[in-house]
């Protein structure tokens, strides 16, 4: 047998020993890399979703609990959503500003309480209006752009105010993150950052969190005049290169791992912070495939969050955060 039918180059030499695959790991994934959804109820308890096993909505001691266990486990930030009950949901989504509003009261209780976890906040109407949409609807359903960008503003000043540290537009509206870094100009934000939520698809992997704050029964027609659709790649880079000509600090790609080459893409082409969004549909899949027994959820988890980070992202949002982080930590 001659030497020349071995192969010279045998890429499991590096994959043969645990240390060794640890050394040679390109892409490492840590707690520092998550940031943490939670929902907020005006209840007194804890509140499971039930389209989200594992999941709940906290009351304000709950939220605080929470705060408490992020920083611990080394996760850098939490996302507050509220399930804003039914009664405070009007046409035109004015409770999205008032200064007392339970996201306002959210912000301000943990910043209290833990002051050194950082708090990204949703901007969007859809957990205060009366038709589900993101922003005000004409008399024939189409959400009207310009007028939703001005209640946008007063939203995120609201929040800004009451301590927030990354204001996330997630509606989707044209223009709106221009706006909403001038109002923070104006009133002195100047380091409350905007995570802009850029490249969002109108997706079916979100029927959980609407849920979860209250808007699934609610919501008339579809998305699709705002949200981008998923046959297309280009689109998402024109909206990417808008938000950060307007003021975006970071980028967020949304849903998380269908949109894997979005990620790619965005990242090549513009080398800001990317962030993605691994949305309750995907966690839901998740759990779905580990109650069947269709794989191991810990692995399914770590392997899908290491899979944001190979693609380029600076960090995910989970509603695994917790649990990947104690994985990581153990
Ligand atoms: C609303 C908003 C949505 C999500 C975050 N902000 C839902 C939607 O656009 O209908 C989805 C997050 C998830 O599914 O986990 N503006």
């Amino acid at each position: 047998m001659s030497i020349a039918s071995y192969p010279a180059l045998r890429l499991r030499r590096t994959r043969a020993a645990d240390w060794s695959r640890r050394l040679h790991a390109e892409t490492v994934l840590t707690p520092a890399d998550l940031i943490w959804p939670l929902f907020i109820t005006e209840g007194e308890g804890e509140e499971p979703v039930a389209a989200l096993p594992g999941v709940s909505r906290w009351s304000m001691a709950g939220l605080v609990e929470r705060a408490r266990e992020a920083r611990d486990l080394g996760i850098p930030c939490l996302a507050l959503f509220p399930n804003t009950p039914a009664h405070l949901r009007t046409d035109l989504g004015e409770e999205s500003y008032n200064a007392n509003n339970l996201m306002c009261r959210a912000i301000a209780t943990i910043k209290d309480a833990v002051p050194e976890v950082g708090l990204l906040t949703d901007v969007a109407l859809d957990p205060y209006t009366t038709h589900g949409h993101d922003g005000l609807v004409d008399d024939r359903g189409y959400v009207m752009n310009d007028a939703t960008a001005e209640q946008l503003v007063r939203q995120a000043l609201a929040q800004a105010r009451a301590g927030a540290d990354i204001i996330a537009p997630s509606d989707m509206m044209d223009g709106r993150i221009g706006l909403i870094r001038e109002a923070l100009e104006g009133d002195g934000h100047h380091n409350v950052q905007i995570m802009a939520y850029a490249a969002k698809y109108a997706s079916g992997f979100y029927g959980p969190f609407r849920d979860a704050v209250g808007s699934r029964g609610l919501l008339k027609g579809d998305k699709k005049t705002y949200q981008m659709d998923p046959a297309n790649a280009e689109e998402a880079l024109r909206e990417v290169s808008l938000d950060l000509s307007e003021g975006a600090d970071s980028v967020m790609v949304k849903p998380g791992l269908p949109y894997l080459d979005i990620i790619v893409r965005v990242k090549s082409s513009f080398e800001v912070p990317v962030f993605a969004y691994q949305v309750s549909g995907e966690y839901a899949m998740i759990e779905a495939a580990a109650a069947v027994g269709a794989g191991d959820r810990d692995a399914l988890v770590l392997e899908t969050l290491m899979a944001f980070k190979r693609a380029g992202c600076t960090g995910v949002l989970t509603y695994h955060a917790a649990h990947a982080a104690r994985l990581l930590g153990a």
